[in-house]
């Protein structure tokens, strides 16, 4: 089944959470931030959570099932999860950018790198629990075995083109850089 890959997944996003969580606890006793830790944590975001995984999400499994009548359940509980994705891209975002600030010297950004981080947690969790137990199973419901099937190879298609999209981009950034 296509849900298969995306719920292993999730088990790794998921691992990300205790990771910021101590970075929280090492914040509030030292009054500093570890740079590199969010910079690895947001590249995770972007390229992991949001490009390959939130990417098959919405381009492959959302894109089929915005073709079937949905029950307005359904319907209501995409809505919120598409929803939700846009809203991590803002906070991961806006998480870089306060790390940035509070870099060149702007004491108040540490707050807003904490409350980020905050977010962060809170959304996670909640967000994949919502897709594991109350969306992805029942809306396997709506396909053939055949579109199952012809999902999850597109998903594999999906995944072997992320590792060259990312070098790309790295290529172009430091080409830009120089
Ligand atoms: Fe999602
Ligand atoms: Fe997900």
């Amino acid at each position: 089944m296509p849900i298969g890959p995306l719920m292993i997944e999730h088990r790794l996003i998921e691992r990300i959470v205790p990771v910021l969580k101590e970075e929280l606890r090492r914040i509030n006793e030292t009054n500093e931030v570890n740079p590199v830790l969010i910079e690895i944590a947001v590249d995770f975001f972007r390229t992991y959570a949001d490009r390959t995984h939130h990417g098959k999400e919405e381009d492959i499994l959302f894109r089929e099932l915005k073709k079937k009548q949905l029950a307005s359940e359904h319907q209501k509980i995409m809505d919120e999860l598409i929803e939700e994705h846009v809203y991590a891209r803002r906070v991961v975002g806006n998480l870089l950018m306060s790390k940035d600030l509070y870099m060149q010297g702007n004491t108040n950004a540490l707050k807003v790198v904490v409350d980020r981080l905050n977010d962060l947690i809170k959304l996670y969790p909640a967000h994949i629990e919502k897709e594991d137990k109350r969306f992805f199973i029942p809306v396997m419901d709506y396909f053939s075995k055949q579109e199952q099937d012809d999902m999850l190879q597109e998903s594999w298609e999906f995944d072997r083109k992320m590792i060259h999209e990312k070098y790309e981009n790295i290529v172009e950034t430091l080409e830009g850089a120089g």
